[in-house]
Formats: C-alpha cells, sequence, structure tokens
C-alpha cells in the first residue's frame, strides 16, 4: 500500500507515515461500549475532551494488606496485555486487566468526566466471577493536565456490578471558559459598527449620488467642518488664560525708526547720477 501510495502522492504518504512512525495514543483508540450502532455524539464529544490525557502514565499503589499497583492510559495500553487501559499488577508483577478500553463508556457533568473500561479479566471468586470494570473519575482542577491518580476504592463484596473506582485531577474535564462581553464593551461594539456604517455608506453616497470628490466625499462634510471649527472655538474660549479683547501685548514696535537718515543717505546712492 505504501509502495503505490508513495509514487503517486508523495507528501500525502510522508503525512500517513510521520503519523504511524510516533506511538500515536488517541482518544479515537476507544472503543465506545455497546457501539454495535454509531456512538453515541455526546460520549465521543466528552472523550475527545480528554486526548490531553492520553499521552501520560498513569500509576498508583495501593496501601493495604495487599500490595497492588494500577496503571492506566486513557485509551492506550498500560501493561503488555491488549486492549488492557487498567491493570493490576501485584508483587511479582503478574498482569491482571481490570477494565478494557476496547469497551468504553464516558459520562459527564460541569466539572467532571467519568472514564468507564468495562470487559476486565473475570473475578476468581468474587462478584459472581463476572468480569473487572474500572472507573476513573476525572475532575476539573484548571491548575493542571493531570495529577494524584489514586485508588478510591475497590468494590467487589456485593453479589454483582462490582468496580474499581480510582480519581484523578485535570483541567479536560473543566468546561470551556466562557468569555461574557459586559453591557459597556457590547454597546461600543454597536457604536462603533453604527459610526462604521455610517462613513462608509455616507462615502459612497456622496461619492456615487452627489457626485462629491476629496473632502466632499466624506457625509455630512461641512457639518463635521463647522462642529470642528465650534470646538476649536469653545476650546479656544474655555481654555486660554487671554481674553480676546485685550490689546495684544507685542503687536508692532512703536518705537521711532531707527536709523532712518541713514536709509535716506544711502538711497541716494542710488540715483541716477
Ligand atoms: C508509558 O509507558 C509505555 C510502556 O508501558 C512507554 O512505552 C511510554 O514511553 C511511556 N510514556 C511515558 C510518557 O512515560
Ligand atoms: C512486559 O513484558 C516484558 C517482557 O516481555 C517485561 O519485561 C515487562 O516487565 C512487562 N511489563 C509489565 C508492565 O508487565
Ligand atoms: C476487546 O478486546 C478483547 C481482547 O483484547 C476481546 O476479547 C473483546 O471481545 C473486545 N471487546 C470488544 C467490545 O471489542
Amino acid at each position: 500500500m505504501n509502495v503505490r501510495c508513495a509514487s503517486v502522492w508523495p507528501m500525502l504518504c510522508l503525512l500517513f507515515l510521520s503519523k504511524d512512525g510516533q506511538a500515536d495514543i488517541s482518544t479515537k483508540n476507544c472503543k465506545l461500549y455497546g457501539g454495535d450502532g454509531t456512538p453515541s455524539v455526546i460520549e465521543q464529544n466528552l472523550l475527545a475532551k480528554l486526548e490531553p490525557l492520553t499521552k501520560f502514565n498513569f500509576t498508583t499503589q495501593e496501601n493495604e494488606n495487599e500490595k497492588f499497583t494500577y496503571r492506566f492510559r486513557v485509551c492506550g495500553q498500560a501493561g503488555n496485555i491488549t486492549n488492557g487501559g487498567l491493570v493490576q499488577l501485584d508483587e511479582k508483577q503478574q498482569e491482571t486487566v481490570v477494565g478494557r478500553y476496547n469497551s468504553t463508556q464516558v459520562i459527564g457533568g460541569s466539572d467532571w468526566i467519568m472514564l468507564i473500561y468495562n470487559e476486565g479479566d473475570k473475578y476468581d471468586h468474587h462478584c459472581d466471577k463476572e468480569s473487572r470494570k474500572a472507573i476513573v473519575m476525572i475532575s476539573c482542577n484548571r491548575k493542571t493536565v493531570q495529577s494524584d491518580f489514586t485508588v478510591i476504592v475497590e468494590e467487589r463484596n456485593r453479589p454483582h456490578d462490582c468496580f474499581y473506582l480510582f480519581e484523578l485531577d485535570s483541567n479536560a474535564a473543566c468546561p470551556a471558559e466562557v468569555h461574557q462581553l459586559s453591557a459597556g464593551s457590547i454597546l461600543l461594539i454597536v457604536f462603533s459598527s453604527c459610526l462604521i456604517l455610517y462613513i462608509i455608506g455616507g462615502f459612497l453616497y456622496q461619492r456615487l449620488v452627489v457626485g462629491a470628490k476629496g473632502m466632499e466625499q466624506f457625509p455630512n462634510y461641512s457639518f463635521w467642518q463647522d462642529l470642528g471649527n465650534l470646538t476649536a472655538d469653545g476650546c479656544d474660549f474655555i481654555c486660554r488664560s487671554r481674553t480676546q479683547n485685550a490689546p495684544p501685548t507685542y503687536r508692532g514696535v512703536a518705537s521711532e525708526p531707527l536709523g532712518g537718515e541713514e536709509v535716506e543717505e544711502r538711497d541716494d546712492h542710488l540715483l541716477p547720477m
């Protein structure tokens, strides 16, 4: 397949090859449970939110009489067993699959997502020898991409519907931040839109209908010109400290022309001899 594709579309092939090259774990690897029909869009969207978590290996230890280690990956293989998304390792590193990601369920609320892996290895004695099931509760924490993966409880002392419960903090479970516009900024946007519309509309009107040229193309040009002048006058009136009627201090130097005689004398030279 690669050979054919290489000869036809080398660039495209390169793209695929490089994508195959990396150990790419994506939420697409998860197979949604009961997926005989098309998987639910809600579940798919929730699962897609967990994409940033796919690149981490999660490990935690259970500190009780039985010393187990749990390893977990979002839509990826946590240990050596195919599809084992959450596995339990005993002291001899023997692996037991708690849940498989080819049988995933996702549910979520405003600030949490619950990832469920079904079809784990069957219990030996407990729970009617049903399959193990892993539930990972992912809570919103904006400060971290991933932290505090821990075992909460292993519920197996019941006739059926047993589960292993884990928890994890991540910003992936947080609701999208909504930046709401204040009333002031909405007003500002409306106002500036109207202004732009006015200028463009007026410009086109003046140019195409009235046939104005140059500065005259601006809508209500004379009005704005007058307004500008009036504003300048007002400013002048308010801001200037000196009253307008006061005689200007240095207008024309009222002194006798200096050296008037000399000028006349010099002028004499210019007269025709
Ligand atoms: C996670 O574990 C797998 C194998 O168990 C390993 O190949 C991979 O490099 C690890 N990834 C990280 C980010 O530690
Ligand atoms: C996976 O298998 C290899 C050898 O096949 C072994 O060294 C390794 O410890 C195993 N990893 C786990 C998590 O069981
Ligand atoms: C998931 O994979 C296991 C083997 O790894 C298989 O036995 C099981 O049937 C698969 N489940 C689904 C729903 O495909």
